[in-house]
């Protein structure tokens, strides 16, 4: 039987990285069968190459038969750690009252932007993955395209041109920091001049930080949760620096201060 589905599925297309890193694990494969002696690397994909640290694989092996519904915040020994994580390594103060559990990231920013009204920002280039998400669920959304002369960051004066543009209601911007595709890291003061126009025009952040551990100069990395508390969401999980991408671990950090 033909399955007919809604048109914005069909107008979603296999994000690139996924279809490369089929085609090598096909190209793999054929070179297990011919013999060759070279290797494919794989650089599409975010996936580390490291192992699950032992302790979380340890914890997930003894936890496995607590089979219960849990919260659906999550637990609140989970938020109370994630807390503790996050004021541990960002210096971040929050009650664990802020903190939602989540399978992933991705799954995350799912839901934010489901839930929360206003056109998206998207700078590109970024991830791919959020495109996806915004097109299923049918939201309005912008490029707001970074300069290469501008080592592809945004810049807080584009960026206020762009927003003047657009209507004054509630925005959401992406902000992803480290940034995947470019690896930049955005400095303190660069995270408060944008900060200062999110306020001016009313913008909310979704601040994906999920390489903050993997930063090369991780000294210089400080969080949008800081910089902009009453406004951001702050996302992080399991998947890269604790290379446990299968786990679907996140959380998100919800703003402070918020009510509807
Ligand atoms: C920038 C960025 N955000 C989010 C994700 C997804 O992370 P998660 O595994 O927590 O869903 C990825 C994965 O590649 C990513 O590169």
């Amino acid at each position: 039987m033909k399955i007919l589905v809604e048109k914005e599925i069909n107008a979603i297309k296999m994000p690139e990285n996924l279809r490369t890193g089929i085609l090598i694990a096909e190209q793999r494969k054929k070179c297990t069968k011919m013999k060759c002696n070279f290797d494919f690397s794989a650089l599409s994909f975010g996936q580390s190459p490291f192992h699950v640290p032992e302790v979380i694989a340890k914890a997930l092996g003894q936890n496995s038969d607590k089979s219960h519904y849990s919260d659906a915040q999550g637990i609140i020994e989970l938020r109370k750690k994630v807390a503790e994580f996050n004021k541990k390594h960002f210096g971040l103060e929050i009650n664990p009252s802020r903190i939602i559990i989540g399978p992933g990231t991705k799954t995350l920013i799912h839901m934010i932007f489901e839930i929360i009204k206003g056109d998206i920002i998207i700078p590109s280039p970024s991830w791919i993955g959020y495109y996806p998400e915004i097109k299923l669920l049918k939201k309005h959304f912008h490029t707001f395209y970074l300069k290469p002369e501008f080592d592809y960051k945004i810049q807080p004066k584009d960026l206020d041109g762009f927003l003047f543009k657009l209507h004054k209601d509630q925005r959401i911007l992406v902000l992803n920091n480290p940034h995947n595709p470019t690896g930049n890291l955005y400095s303190k003061k660069e995270l408060e001049e944008i900060t200062k126009i999110c306020r001016k025009h009313n913008v909310f952040v979704i601040a994906d930080e999920i390489y903050a551990l993997t930063s090369y100069n991780f000294r210089n990395f400080v969080s949008m949760g800081k910089i902009y508390p009453e406004g951001t969401f702050v996302t992080n999980g399991l998947s890269k620096d604790r290379s446990a991408g299968g786990y679907r671990l996140g959380h998100c950090i919800l703003p402070k201060n918020c009510s509807k």
